[in-house]
């Protein structure tokens, strides 16, 4: 990007991409082709070794070492929705954070109606960080899975995960990780976290149509999509093996092979993490401004959302559009839920989120140009 970096809305997905993202999709879309796991000729051997590479890498970067227990996704969504609908649930409860996104609220309902589950939320601080010496408030023998956005959507806050799986013992812990992959770290094994649903086109910087979920344990859900995979086709029935099990139907190669280069060339950040606690620090001190953070600073993800007390948040944000080019969300972010526990239901907030692009200078824009639409 040249000039000044004005998007600051990297939390639906981020922009711009490094370079070398778009130049992986071209190179296989018009030079290499070939499908993945379908035949032997070189072509696809390649294709099928590159799309593995990517598999190894991505695992790495949360913290698994079993490369095949992760499942390429077209997003956090589907992910989310393979690890609802394939659990075994038996008309027990399920228990959620407060800031949980509509991926995880909207398939757990229609589960719960269906099947008759409780939904009950984790006890949590007014920032929405699960409280955890509260938690043995809510768990019971009933509890048969845990829920956690890990980094919220709205507000910033990062949830203590290692904390909470250790408090819930061998109740399974699914995490949303939609926000969080790439901007903090993640070690799915070493923590014990069950399952992680992951997107590559927010912090992980990759294509859209990209995404993952980490089982610990597949054997315990069953696949969302049966069809093709290249293996055991003799067999109407889905291969039980990994990934097979839950990856029927040619994969997103193209994206895939971008996901692999945001991976390989992440760049470093070009602010420090001081410039975003003290621009919260001089928004805070804005007449009339209310933002929404982590209450611990070590909580504080990449992003944040504020509302005015003189203006609602559709013009505040139309007007950082107009008049200074800042592109931001408004409204209720798809997370509902996360509004109510934070008390900006239902108009929502404006959010900012960074990527590692941001350089302070642009930070300080989006400073200037918030106090300027806030005081005239
Ligand atoms: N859930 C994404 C967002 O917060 C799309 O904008």
């Amino acid at each position: 990007m040249n000039g000044r970096n004005t998007y600051f809305d990297n939390a639906a997905t981020s922009f711009p991409k490094p370079p070398e993202v778009a130049a992986g999709m071209a190179r296989y879309l018009n030079e290499m082709g070939g499908s993945y796991g379908r035949s032997a000729h070189a072509r696809t051997v390649a294709v099928s070794r590159l799309v593995e590479e990517t598999r190894t890498l991505l695992a790495a970067r949360i913290g698994v070492t079993q490369a095949a227990h992760l499942i390429f996704t077209h997003n956090a969504t589907h992910a989310i929705n393979i690890a609802l609908k394939g659990f075994p649930f038996a008309g027990g409860a399920v228990l959620v954070s407060p800031l949980e996104h509509n991926a995880v609220m909207r398939p757990l309902s229609r589960i719960a109606a269906e099947r008759g589950l409780t939904i009950r939320t984790l006890p949590a601080h007014p920032d929405g960080t699960v409280d955890i010496d509260r938690i043995g408030a809510v768990l019971c023998d009933r509890t048969e899975l845990v829920i956690v956005n890990h980094e919220s959507n709205v507000n910033g806050v990062i949830q203590p995960i290692a904390e909470i799986k250790r408090r819930i013992g061998a109740v399974p812990l699914l995490l949303d990780a939609a926000q969080s992959a790439g901007h903090v770290a993640i070690a799915a094994e070493r923590d014990g976290i069950d399952m992680v649903a992951i997107t590559g086109h927010k912090g992980l910087l990759g294509p859209t149509g990209t995404g993952a979920l980490y089982l610990k344990d597949p054997g315990r859900i069953a696949p969302l999509i049966d069809g093709g995979t290249g293996s055991n086709s003799e067999q109407f029935e889905m291969p039980g093996f990994l990934p097979d099990k839950f990856e029927a139907g040619t994969p997103n190669i193209a994206g895939i092979c971008g996901l692999r280069e945001a991976l390989l060339h992440r760049p470093d950040p070009r602010h420090a993490a001081a410039d975003l606690f003290a621009l919260l620090e001089e928004l805070e001190r804005i007449p009339g401004l209310r933002v929404f953070r982590a209450a611990d600073r070590e909580r504080q993800g990449a992003l944040f959302s504020f509302v005015s007390e003189t203006m609602d948040v559709a013009l505040f944000g139309r007007r950082l559009h107009d008049e200074f080019g800042i592109e931001t969300r408004i409204g209720l972010h798809c997370a509902p839920a996360a509004h109510r526990h934070i008390g900006t239901f239902p108009d929502g907030t404006v959010r900012a989120a960074f990527s590692p692009y941001h350089t302070a200078d642009d930070i300080a824009y989006l400073l200037t140009a918030v106090r300027k639409v806030q005081t005239g």
